[in-house]
């Protein structure tokens, strides 16, 4: 591969494997299109931003004259969606803008590398599209789809899209589903950036219930690689989970964040539950494990202590996004659950 383009690239996880691929295969370009919400943060890729190899394009993916103009300024061998709306709570606050980007922004990006003939298109999904788990087991590829927010609903939608897309018109494409992604760059409303960096001002930590909700937590870097994976060597038409095989309950990992920033447990304040709140999501990635040659490579342990680290080491980088849109965001979410808990 020569020449791709990702959207969403000024986005934690998009910046994350923008990065990696840049560094790990000096023969590729890459093109980045991001619109910049409150979530897009150029500042993720100055480091790389002077690197001949590195394009940057404004705009939004909804945008059909945009892509269309971008997609025509010179062939890419793949185009990598990442660009979404992310936060399940703001799902909750305003659907609008994730049907919008997330199905309308799918539907149009698709369209435009039909008409560009781009000859592979990944699909960035996460397993929220698959709904909540009881106790045991876990989602497989197979898992029927039956998401629970307007977030996960308006991905699920955006996936049988893909798929319509795939096999109507033998659309090239690849999806993938990944669960929790933690590591560096990622916003601050997401619950272990928002609760480190809460932690590291001494401020309390809103906890959604009891606590008692499970996620599996995957390192990002171990997603991009299972992303770079899937765009080399994936089927079209196939579906990839990735998970990190790190299943905890919130409130075990909340602990565990105080007592490695040193915090007292009377920081933790159990607050109203997020409607509709799944319960459990675990990944079965023997699939990815088995056809792609890809595994988890970073331990949760020590991920989430370089996790710590690196916001540690980037106060400034979160005081600047704590500073803009987010105080209002952090009011209208949080000032009524906190002054009641
Ligand atoms: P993020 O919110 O950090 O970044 C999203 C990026 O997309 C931002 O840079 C934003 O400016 C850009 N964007 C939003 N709307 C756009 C539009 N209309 N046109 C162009 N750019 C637009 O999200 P993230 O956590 O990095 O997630 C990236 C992708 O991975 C999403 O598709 C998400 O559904 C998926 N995913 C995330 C996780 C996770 O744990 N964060 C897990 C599995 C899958
Ligand atoms: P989040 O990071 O929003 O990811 P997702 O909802 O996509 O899994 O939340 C992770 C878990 O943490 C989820 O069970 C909700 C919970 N949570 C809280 O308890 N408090 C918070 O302030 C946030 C943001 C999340």
């Amino acid at each position: 591969m020569q020449r791709i383009l990702v959207t969403g690239g000024c986005g934690f996880i998009g910046s994350n494997f923008v990065r990696h691929m840049i560094s790990g295969d000096p023969g590729l370009s890459i093109v980045n299109v991001d619109k910049l919400t409150y979530a897009g943060n150029p500042e993720n890729l100055q480091d790389i931003e002077s690197d001949a190899r590195y394009t940057f394009r404004h705009g939004d993916i909804g945008d059909r004259v945009f892509i269309d103009g971008v997609l025509g300024e010179g062939p890419v061998d793949a185009v990598v969606n990442f660009a979404a709306e992310s936060h399940v709570d703001r799902s909750i606050l305003d659907s609008g803008p994730f049907v919008q980007t997330n199905i309308v922004g799918t539907q149009v990006l698709m369209d435009a590398c039909r008409k560009h003939q781009v000859p592979r298109y990944v699909q960035v999904s996460t397993d929220e599209v698959y709904g909540s788990l009881g106790d045991e087991g876990a989602f497989t590829e197979e898992t029927p789809l039956a998401p629970n927010s307007p977030y996960s609903a308006s991905k699920a939608a955006a996936d049988l899209l893909v798929r319509g897309y795939h096999h109507t018109f033998g659309f090239p494409a690849v999806i993938t589903r990944c669960s929790n992604n933690y590591g560096p760059y990622q916003f601050p409303e997401k619950l272990l950036p928002l609760f480190i960096s809460n932690l590291l001002e001494n401020k309390p930590v809103p906890v959604y219930g009891k606590g008692e909700n499970v996620r599996d937590w995957i390192h990002v870097m171990d997603h991009c690689r299972g992303i770079e994976a899937a765009l080399r060597n994936g089927q079209l038409g196939a579906v990839y989970n990735f998970g990190g095989r790190s299943e905890m309950r919130n409130i075990d990992l909340t602990r565990l964040l105080l007592k490695l920033l040193d915090r007292p447990e009377s920081l933790i304040r159990y607050v109203q539950d997020r409607p509709g709140h799944d319960l459990r999501y675990a990944i079965d990635c023997t699939r990815a494990e088995r056809e792609l040659g890809w595994k988890p490579q970073v331990t949760f342990e020590s991920g989430l202590r370089e996790t710590i680290a690196w916001y540690v080491q980037h106060t400034e980088w979160v005081a600047r996004i704590k500073s803009g849109e987010y105080t209002r965001y952090y009011d209208q979410q949080y000032g009524d659950r906190l002054s009641q808990s």
